[in-house]
């Protein structure tokens, strides 16, 4: 049977001023995920929401996984706040740890916090670095732009990495929960079903969907690749 592929609409695209019906938009539209970006201005160069916006929208009821990317240089803090706040799952980047004690320890502090557990690589980090975590990880999110601010094209290099990740999952604990694969960054129709083919779950989508009348048409596309 051909697996469904979870849609997660980026906010950082949405139109800030009418957030709540961009919210409900997506839901209807059929996205099981709403993926927020969280930017500090320094591991990133661009800020994006404060935490006080986002504290709010994670009140409004949805349906919806609340699926928080922090692109921030102190998870160890910040990865616990967001899912105190109510997200549903946080991830954070491998590169913005100094040693895999403290990636274990960001990764034990969110859990405690109540929120599922995602870690991420830019395009220049390997993915073998990640496989070590993938047992304790509920997510691994693969970069395929640089992060820091949407609509930029999709890097071809996260293909491999995407499937490497899927054969590693799939045989590291066939039996076993698994790990989803989300991939951000570039994604529209074209760069999804590659993306797909290669073995992501989730397919983050931002300056495709959002701002565009067919918004849930585009959805609709992206659910079925
Ligand atoms: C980039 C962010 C993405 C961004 C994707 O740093 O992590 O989530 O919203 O935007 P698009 O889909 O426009 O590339
Ligand atoms: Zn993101």
């Amino acid at each position: 049977m051909k697996k469904q592929i979870i849609v997660a609409p980026s906010l950082l695209s949405a139109d800030k001023n009418h957030i709540v019906d961009e919210i409900a938009k997506a839901g209807e539209a059929g996205a099981k995920f709403l993926h927020i970006d969280i930017m500090d201005g320094v591991f990133v160069p661009n800020t994006s929401f404060t935490f006080d916006f986002v504290a709010n929208v994670l009140t409004i009821p949805s349906p919806m996984v609340y699926d928080v990317h922090i692109m921030v240089s102190n998870p160890r803090v910040l990865g616990p706040k967001y899912a105190k706040a109510g997200a549903d799952v946080v991830t954070f980047h491998y590169e913005a740890c100094f040693s895999d004690l403290e990636r274990r320890s960001v990764i034990a502090a969110i859990r405690r916090a109540g929120a599922k557990v995602g870690m991420s690589i830019k395009p220049a980090t390997p993915v073998a670095l990640l496989l070590p975590f993938v047992e304790d990880l509920d997510l691994v999110l693969v970069m395929s732009v640089e992060p820091g601010k949407g609509g930029q094209p999709f890097l071809d290099e996260a293909l491999g990495k995407i499937a490497s990740l899927r054969d590693f999952i799939d045989h590291s604990s066939p039996n076993g929960p698994k790990c989803l694969i989300e991939v951000d960054g570039g994604i529209n129709e074209e760069t999804g079903r590659l993306a797909a083919k290669a073995g992501a779950d989730v397919l983050v989508a931002g300056s495709y969907l959002f701002g565009h009348d067919d918004f849930a048409q585009r959805v609709k596309g992206l659910l079925s690749i």
